[in-house]
């Protein structure tokens, strides 16, 4: 099995990585670039060393989280599974069968909230990609068009964001601080009700609770 370190290097994830920050730029979409694919990756594997699963584990939601929207340059609405079968092409031959269902599993159902959950892998990408919200994601410049889309909005306003851990009360939560000036809690629950409740249920599935705290108000 080849690690974080190896895929972050293949010149093929890396240029997929780009081409995908293009392409969703010009639709003015969040980034989902290599900051966002570092982000995920990290998160992940803190969440699985945490979590008490094996080296081995941590490192495959580390590269299923750096990977798991490669595929947006091909399509947006099918980016999941193309980066599950994407990333199959690229590395079949670097991992065990298992470890390569595992990955493209996470891959594919990162974003189907309809999923039941059958691994810890695919829960923790989950939390570690629907958990990132931040100012800097925001790609646009320009502030009319920043206020005038609502995922731009949401991100714009956040200014700071952690995720945290409590092993004791088995909570993982979401604090984040936002500035109310710029958007209204409501348009929270909007833009976070779905994902933060396919975040409850990936928790649920690892034994947790997911908490969201706001400004600290918890909503969750
Ligand atoms: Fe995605
Ligand atoms: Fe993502």
């Amino acid at each position: 099995m080849i690690t974080l370190k190896e895929v972050r290097k293949n010149p093929f994830v890396l240029e997929f990585i780009n081409q995908t920050e293009k392409t969703l730029k010009i639709q003015n979409y969040t980034d989902h670039g290599i900051g966002h694919a570092d982000l995920v990756a990290t998160r992940a594997k803190v969440l699985a060393k945490e979590l008490n699963l094996s080296k081995t584990e941590q490192e495959l939601a580390a590269i299923a989280g750096f990977c798991h929207d490669f595929a947006n340059f091909l399509s947006r609405s099918q980016h999941n599974y193309l980066g599950a079968l994407t990333f199959q092409q690229i590395f079949a031959n670097d991992f065990a069968p298992k470890e390569l269902a595992l990955i493209m599993q996470a891959i594919a159902h990162h974003d189907k909230y309809e999923m039941e959950f059958v691994s810890p892998i695919a829960a923790i990408v989950v939390i570690a990609d629907k958990s990132d919200v931040r100012r800097s994601r925001v790609t646009i410049k320009d502030r009319k068009s920043i206020e005038n889309d609502i995922h731009n909005r949401v991100n714009f306003a956040v200014k700071s964001g952690r995720l945290g851990m409590d092993k004791k009360k088995k909570l993982i939560s979401l604090s984040l601080k936002i500035d109310t000036n710029f958007v209204p809690v409501i348009e929270y629950f909007e833009i976070f009700t779905e994902r933060m409740m396919f975040c409850r249920k990936a928790a649920k599935f690892l034994g947790y609770k997911f908490g969201l705290v706001i400004n600290n108000f918890k909503l969750l």
